[in-house]
């Protein structure tokens, strides 16, 4: 117990909780995370309050989402630090599992999708989303809740669980929440830590360039002219960019020339920090400038 907050560690004592709730007919929201919370995994966690009577917030950092040259060992680790905020965040219960409680020895059992998690992000991270998929199937069908909440910062991330839940029958709602910005626009990650300060001044470029290439598409340009807009700008200010992509917002389909409604997605290098960002087409009214 830390304040008024529990933590549980193993799937018996989750199970243990989620057992009285279910007993007295209360819902259950699971928030999956990684830890290193910010305002972002907060405002997954208020919405899930929003949706249901009890609200679950995991955390455990999924090696197995990681390749081998990426972050796994430096990857930001604060679990107390993330108490204090999943306190006043309104959560219910903390599962912390170990590695084991995630990946008994011997685990050989892994979740793939397919088409959808073949470029953008899959193509850059061979791997990722067979690595997110699987502990996402995991911690669903250990918790069992009645709906789960993800960013739409990870966009192909919440459309790939999105459809292994259909593909696999899994009785739980998976719902998106809103990508939290900081002022200057800049998408608030976990990995925004590693920026340098002169980095950090630059970074916001990212998403002024998706927003220009969403307004741009608006206006009618082309799909393919606006994306390589977007790249040369990113390209021109520094940015290793992996793409700037514009697809269909339910399937990723690739789509060209003129387009009603879209997802413009990039990914690039700013130093040793990737970043990712995505804004919808059409953009929403507040940030339609
Ligand atoms: O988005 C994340 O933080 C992770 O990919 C997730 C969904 C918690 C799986 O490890």
């Amino acid at each position: 117990m830390t304040g008024a907050i529990t933590t549980v560690r193993t799937v018996k004592d989750l199970r243990a909780h989620l057992a009285t709730w279910r007993k007295s007919g209360e819902t259950v929201a699971l928030v999956p995370t990684m830890g290193a919370l910010h305002e972002g995994h907060l405002s997954l966690v208020a919405l899930a309050g929003t949706k249901a009577d009890r609200v679950v917030v995991s955390i455990f950092v999924n090696p197995i989402q990681f390749g081998p040259r990426e972050d796994f060992k430096t990857y930001p680790r604060d679990e107390a630090g993330d108490l204090v905020k999943l306190i006043k965040a309104g959560t219910h219960l903390v599962y912390a599992p170990d590695m084991a409680g995630i990946y008994p020895k011997g685990f050989t059992t892994h979740v793939r999708v397919g088409d959808l998690t073949e470029d953008l992000c899959g193509s850059a991270r061979p791997n990722h989303f067979e690595g997110v998929a699987t502990v996402v199937t995991k911690l669903l069908l250990q918790c069992a809740p009645d709906l789960a909440v993800f960013g739409e910062k990870d966009y192909q991330q919440l459309l790939v669980i999105k459809r292994l839940v259909r593909d696999l029958d899994l009785q739980v709602e998976i719902v998106g929440g809103e990508i939290v910005r900081e002022g200057d626009g800049l998408a608030l990650s976990s990995r925004n830590g590693y920026l340098s300060p002169a980095e950090r001044k630059v970074a916001p470029l990212l998403y002024h360039t998706i927003h220009e290439v969403a307004a741009a598409l608006a206006q009618g340009a082309g799909a393919d002219t606006a994306s390589e807009a977007g790249r040369f700008k990113l390209e021109a200010a520094g940015f290793r960019v992996d793409y700037v992509a514009v697809r269909d917002p339910e399937t990723l389909a690739r789509l060209s020339g003129p387009v009603k409604q879209a997802r413009v997605l990039a990914a690039v290098h700013l130093g040793k920090t990737r970043l990712i960002d995505n804004v919808p087409v059409p953009l929403p009214a507040s940030t339609n400038r």
